[in-house]
C-alpha cells in the first residue's frame, strides 16, 4: 500500500505526476484556499500534508493535526505561514524549497523596479483603454534606473542575485544584513551596518529580507521619511514588512515615486488603495512563477517527503 500525501493546492502536472505515481494523493481539486478545518479533513489519515504559502498551518493546526502525520512540507521557500514552534513541539518534521527561487524571484524584483520606475502600469492602461493621444515630449515621464542607487535590505540568496543584475544598469549598490558579506559575494556593493545608516542611500529600495517578528511592519512611516524623496520601493518578500497605510500616505505625498509590489499583507485582499494609486506596479505574488522554479520547487517538496517517510534526514529541513 502507497503511503497517504495530503496536497492542498494543485501543483504543476510533472510534479503531481510523481506525487501520484508514489503516493495515495489527496488533492484539492478546486484549487481554491482551504481553511484549517478543511486541510485537516484533507489530512485525515495521512502520512504527510504538501502545504503552500498562505495555508494556514498555526499552532490550532498542530494541535489538531491527525497522529498519523509525520510531516509538513511546504511548496515555498518562506515559512511565515507556519508556526514552526508549535510544530517542534509535536516532533513534526518541516521541509521547505530553498536555493531553486533565486533567479526567478531576482527578475520579478527587476521587472518591479523598471516597471514602477517608468510609469508601466499607466501606460499599458493607456493601450488597453485606447486611451493613447499619442507621442509627446512630456508624456508619462518617470525615473532613469541606470546609473542610480539601489539599497537592498537582505542580501541572502535573492538580494545578491538583484545586485547582479545591478552591475548590468551601472547602479550603485548599497546594502544591510545581519551579517557583512565576503567581498567576494558582495560585487563591489557598500555594507552598511544598520538600516537607518543605508536609506538616505537608496534611491531605490529592494526588500529581501522574510517576515520576522523583527521585520514586519519595518516600512512604516520613520523607516520612509530616511529615504531621498521621491524614492522607489520594491517588494518581493512579504507583504507584512511594510505597513500598508504609511506606504500609500508617502505614495500620494510623493516621499516615494513609485512602488513596485508583488506581495502583499493579507493576499489575495490587499489594501484596495493601491489599486487606485496611478503610481504603483502591482503583480499578484509571481516572484517565483516560472516552470523551471515551480518544478524544481515541487520536486524540493518531495524530497522532503521522501525522506521523512523513508526514514532519513529531510534535504531541506526547517527548524524552529
Ligand atoms: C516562497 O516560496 O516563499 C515564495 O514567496 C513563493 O513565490
Amino acid at each position: 500500500m502507497k503511503p497517504v500525501l495530503a496536497i492542498t493546492r494543485r501543483l504543476p502536472a510533472d510534479i503531481e505526476a510523481r506525487a501520484n505515481a508514489d503516493y495515495d494523493v489527496r488533492i484539492n481539486e478546486g484549487d481554491k484556499p482551504l481553511d484549517r478545518s478543511a486541510i485537516l479533513a484533507l489530512a485525515e489519515g495521512a502520512d504527510a500534508v504538501l502545504v503552500s504559502v498562505g495555508d494556514p498551518i498555526d499552532a490550532a493546526f498542530f494541535d489538531a493535526l491527525p497522529a498519523s502525520v509525520k510531516i509538513v512540507a511546504t511548496f515555498s521557500v518562506g515559512t511565515d505561514h507556519i508556526d514552526l514552534q508549535a510544530a517542534a513541539r509535536k516532533g513534526i518534521v518541516i521541509g521547505n524549497t530553498p536555493g531553486v527561487l533565486t533567479d526567478a524571484t531576482a527578475d520579478i524584483a527587476w521587472l518591479l523596479m523598471l516597471g514602477a520606475a517608468r510609469r508601466a502600469s499607466e501606460g499599458e492602461a493607456e493601450i488597453r483603454t485606447a486611451s493613447w493621444s499619442g507621442w509627446r515630449p512630456t508624456h508619462l515621464i518617470g525615473t532613469q534606473v541606470t546609473g542610480k542607487k539601489l539599497g537592498i535590505i537582505g542580501m541572502g540568496r535573492i538580494g545578491q542575485a538583484v545586485a547582479r543584475r545591478a552591475r548590468g544598469f551601472d547602479m550603485e549598490v548599497h546594502y544591510y544584513n545581519r551579517k557583512r558579506l565576503s567581498a567576494d559575494l558582495e560585487f563591489g556593493a557598500t555594507y552598511h551596518d544598520s538600516i537607518d545608516a543605508l536609506l538616505p542611500h537608496c534611491q531605490f529600495l529592494s526588500l529581501h529580507c522574510p517576515s520576522t517578528a523583527e521585520t514586519r511592519g519595518m516600512v512604516d512611516s520613520s523607516f520612509l521619511a530616511k529615504l531621498p524623496k521621491g524614492a522607489i520601493l520594491i517588494n518581493t518578500a512579504r507583504g507584512d514588512v511594510v505597513n500598508d497605510g504609511d506606504v500609500i500616505a508617502a505614495l500620494k505625498a510623493g516621499i516615494l515615486a513609485a512602488a513596485g509590489l508583488d506581495v502583499f499583507a493579507g493576499e489575495p485582499n490587499i489594501a484596495p488603495e493601491y489599486r487606485s494609486l496611478p503610481n504603483t506596479f502591482l503583480l499578484p505574488h509571481l516572484g517565483s512563477a516560472t516552470q523551471e522554479t515551480r518544478t524544481a520547487m515541487g520536486t524540493r517538496a518531495l524530497d522532503n517527503i521522501d525522506a521523512c517517510l523513508a526514514g532519513k534526514d529531510v534535504p531541506f529541513p526547517v527548524g524552529a
